[in-house]
């Protein structure tokens, strides 16, 4: 690993189907990270395989054995402190992190969710899209903040809505392009200086004026 290798970790709940796009990234050479932990609320989440098949370090920290969230977050917690990672990839984890967890990793934890936020942050969002009679839907990542789903967005990627779409449909067509978004994204982290503030995303210095937003050649512009 060389000093401009990017650390990072990776929480899961299910899938992790996200979690494997950055694992093929990593291999194929497109993504220059250490994917030095995967963290796991559940002990069948399928993305486990994925992470063990690939010979990374996996953590299990159950929610349901634990006695409150403040102390299923204190485990995940001492699980981050011991990665130290440069980088939190929340890649389909199911559960809201408490605010005390948050401000430790601030600026530091970033989540991928499936709709154009600021629209529908929470669940249920495709069919949030088809009820509203949205023309696109999409997926964002944004900067992890104590609201639910509320932080500074980092980049997002569209698909249009198709005339007899269900949200099943429409889940389908968005995965792979969740899967480019995720990578597209990471890979900004791994070559640009990415900041949260009060103000926004500033990276390199800069200021962006809104999220960046994934191209048909996998950039995000
Ligand atoms: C993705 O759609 C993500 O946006 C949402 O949960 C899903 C996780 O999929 N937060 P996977 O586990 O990565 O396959």
């Amino acid at each position: 690993m060389d000093s401009g290798t990017l650390s990072v970790a990776v929480l899961i709940s299910g899938t992790g189907s996200n979690l494997k796009a950055i694992i093929d990234a990593q291999k194929s050479g497109r993504l220059n990270v250490d994917i030095a932990r995967v963290i796991s609320n559940k002990a069948d989440a399928g993305g486990l395989v994925f992470a063990r098949e690939a010979g990374i370090p996996c953590s299990v920290i159950p929610s349901a054995d634990a006695p409150s969230r403040e102390a299923h977050d204190a485990g995940i917690s001492r699980c981050l402190d011991e990665t130290d990672p440069d980088l939190v990839v929340l890649a389909g984890y199911m559960r809201i992190l408490g605010g005390e967890m948050v401000a430790r990793f601030r600026g530091k934890i970033i989540n991928l969710h499936p709709s154009l936020l600021p629209k529908y942050p929470g669940l249920d969002t495709y069919r949030k899209a088809l009820d509203a009679g949205d023309a696109e839907h999409g997926s964002s990542m944004h900067f992890v903040t104590e609201g639910l789903d509320d932080g500074p967005l980092i980049s997002q990627a569209k698909i249009p809505v198709l005339p007899g779409d269900d949200p099943e449909s429409l889940a389908r067509r968005l995965g792979p392009v969740e899967h480019r978004l995720v990578v597209a994204t990471v890979e900004l982290f791994t070559r640009r200086k990415v900041e949260m503030s009060p103000d926004g995303v500033w990276v390199d210095g800069e200021l962006s004026a809104g999220p960046m937003m994934l191209n048909e050649d996998d950039q995000l512009v």
